[in-house]
């Protein structure tokens, strides 16, 4: 079987966010304990979901996808932040992410939580010094303002607490999807509006990809919650049944695993029929849509 473009593509673009992002922590002047704990957890592998849909959505548009490094570098840090902060004992309280020990359980709980702070504001860090040609002062903007809103408190920060407070309740379909849309799908949403904005997308683009982005954030959710429950702990390098364990509200523990299924099915038809909308070359867009939606890690 030949390898085929997406393959090859995620291949090379998963390499280069991994050199990338670790050369971005080692040039920084800190104690060494801090960058020890923020290159442990970058390093630790992970599926490059979020840059690679920065990568894709450049692709789409035509442009040089090296202009996405530093914004795809950005979006990655804030996501490992979010890990790290995640499993900490105060909240899910897990031991294994991406297949090793959690950064609290070799680092302590102090050093986890400065670490995924250093991340967070890293990452802003990171787009402020944006200099690769073609991108402009009004892009950097952009980017802050839509990264800033997507990671934060009407973001994923306001999702996890929702998803905190509902530790214990029997929640609507409605409250689930707000905790979905937030903690999960604005980042999602940034990473694809990230590489838009570097692509000088107009408003129809941006409105047609944010429609993808929504559905692609609620699969992506459904999707981790139905290998909370069917996955095995080799293959998504954490627990399984962490969320049963947490009396969380789930897709799954709302409509049944196969209901779970069936809206998960649902809202990949959806972002497909957004992306055919923008008309852009979004070949691989679709393909990285097609494996958040039949993932087994
Ligand atoms: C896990 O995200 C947390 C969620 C938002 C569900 P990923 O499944 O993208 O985790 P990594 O980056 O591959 O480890
Ligand atoms: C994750 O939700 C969300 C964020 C880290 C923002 P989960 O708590 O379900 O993620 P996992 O399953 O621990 O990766
Ligand atoms: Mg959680
Ligand atoms: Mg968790
Ligand atoms: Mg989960």
């Amino acid at each position: 079987m030949g390898t085929t473009t997406f393959e090859l593509f995620s291949k090379e673009y998963k390499a280069i966010i991994e050199t990338e992002i670790i050369e971005y922590v080692k040039k920084l002047q800190a104690p060494a304990v801090v960058k020890e704990a923020m290159a442990y957890s970058l390093e630790a592998g992970g599926k490059r979901i979020r840059p690679l849909l920065v990568f894709a959505v450049l692709e789409a548009f035509g442009e040089n996808l090296r202009r996405g490094i530093a914004a795809a570098s950005a979006i990655e840090m804030i996501h490992t932040y979010s890990l790290i902060h995640d499993d900490l004992p105060a909240m899910d309280d897990d031991d294994l992410r991406r297949g090793k020990p959690t950064n609290h359980k070799v680092f302590g709980e102090a050093v986890a939580v400065l670490a995924g702070d250093a991340l967070l504001t890293y990452s802003f860090q990171l787009i402020s010094g944006m200099s690769e040609p073609g991108v402009t002062a009004e892009m950097k903007l952009a980017l802050v303002d839509e990264i800033a809103k997507s990671a934060g408190v009407e973001g994923m920060v306001g999702g996890q607490v929702a998803d905190m407070e509902g530790e214990g309740k029997q929640l609507t379909i409605q409250e689930l999807e707000y905790i979905h849309e937030h903690k999960t799908g604005k980042l999602l949403t940034a990473s694809v509006i990230s590489g838009a904005i570097l692509s000088g997308a107009n408003e129809e683009q941006l409105q047609h990809l944010r429609n993808f982005s929504y559905h692609l954030g609620l699969a992506f959710q459904i999707r981790d919650d139905i290998l909370d429950i069917e996955g095995s702990v080799e293959l998504i390098g954490k627990p399984v049944g962490s969320d049963e364990g947490n009396h969380k509200s789930t897709y799954p523990s709302l409509l049944t695993l196969q209901g779970a299924k069936d809206k998960l099915e649902h809202h990949i038809g959806l972002a497909h029929a957004s992306l055919s909308k923008t008309a852009l070359e979004t070949g691989l867009l679709n393909e990285l849509t097609d494996l958040i939606a039949n993932r087994d890690h």
